[in-house]
């Protein structure tokens, strides 16, 4: 009798031409159209399967996986993770793995992308122009903020932390960073970045970004008591998960001008976005699409792709996927190594 050959669930679509490689070592059930899938619709794709790839749009928690009795392994395609219950998965002995690393430079430029066009106000400038009403060049119209010779703070300095603080050499701008724990001395001299703490890193940055990962621990942790301490004329960047930023306080520090303006990627309803964000003009507001070249979108798919065929036994590193994700990590971005992120 023929050997059955192992079913993955693949739950949206992605790049057909990566994906097809899939097909070499097992049975695919992909889902043809972009949708939502609800805990009852994870739980029943997962229900015969032997592994999954997914994304941050699929939460997989103990109720997800309850019947799910021969899965064995979860590829995330995203490095945040948040959406997977780590716990619940190694409990049950199920590999977890993401993709770390191909999306570090991507989403790095594009948080520098944000900072820019939250500090020189280049969505609301755009906005002004469609909208007819530019009357000539004003003098004093659209001021905004430089980044070049400003203070740089980061929270979070994990490798797209610390692609940021490069960049920001270019800028010849001050690099200061808080993380969990402090980097090694020669981490912090490539990057050019002075370890300091949270308050200390809230009262001098003018350009703040956020790129640490999302756990209990990081939950609001941008709150009003955090905004008040930060200056009035700084600019706030969320490219981590929505989560962290307390959005209510945020709305109300942007609209009373106790914060200049903001960039935000992700949000905590996402896709829904407050309502009092999207009335505000000192904020530019993106679809989460922090790592969203096409080059990079198309390496996380194949690193999840690789990760998927190796934890299920397949292929050259059957046994050994190149990005499992570790026990007791916390879920979000740059969370591979818990010590750096
Ligand atoms: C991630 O990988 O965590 C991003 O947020 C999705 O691209």
């Amino acid at each position: 009798m023929a050997e059955r050959r192992p079913r993955v669930w693949v739950s949206q679509p992605l790049f057909d031409d990566v994906v097809a490689r899939l097909h070499d070592h097992f049975d695919v059930d992909q889902v043809a159209a972009v949708r939502e899938h609800d805990a009852a619709g994870v739980a029943a794709a997962l229900g015969d399967v032997d592994g999954a790839l997914v994304t941050l749009n699929e939460r997989v928690g103990r109720d997800e996986i309850a019947n799910a009795t021969k899965l064995r392994a979860v590829a995330n395609v995203g490095v945040g993770y948040n959406n997977l219950d780590i716990d619940a998965l190694h409990a049950r002995g199920i590999v977890a793995t993401n993709t770390p690393d191909v999306l570090t430079e991507t989403t790095a430029d594009f948080g520098f992308a944000l900072m820019m066009a939250a500090a020189r106000r280049v969505t609301e400038a755009e906005r002004h122009l469609r909208a007819g009403r530019w009357q000539g060049w004003n003098f004093k119209g659209l001021l905004g903020a430089d980044l070049h010779g400003s203070t740089l703070g980061i929270l979070g300095m994990g490798r797209i932390g610390q692609g940021i603080a490069r960049r920001a050499s270019g800028f010849e701008m001050r690099v200061l960073y808080h993380n969990r724990s402090r980097l090694p001395a020669d981490i912090e001299r490539d990057c050019n970045a002075s370890y300091v703490d949270f308050d200390t890193l809230l009262a001098q940055a003018d350009h703040l970004v956020l790129v640490l990962p999302y756990s209990a621990a990081s939950h609001h942790i941008v709150d009003a008591a955090a905004l008040a301490k930060m200056k009035p004329t700084a600019t706030l960047t969320n490219i981590a998960r929505g989560g962290i930023v307390d959005e209510a306080a945020l709305a109300d520090a942007l609209g009373s001008g106790r914060l200049a303006s903001a960039a935000l990627d992700v949000f905590e309803g996402e896709p829904a976005v407050d309502p009092r964000l999207l009335a505000l003009d000192n904020i530019v507001l993106t679809p989460h699409i922090a790592s969203g070249s096409l080059a990079t979108r198309r390496a996380m798919v194949a690193l999840a792709v690789d990760n998927l065929i190796a934890a299920l036994g397949a292929g050259p590193e059957a046994g050994r996927p190149p990005t499992p994700i570790a026990p007791a990590a916390t879920g979000g971005k740059d969370a591979k190594r818990p010590g750096t992120a």
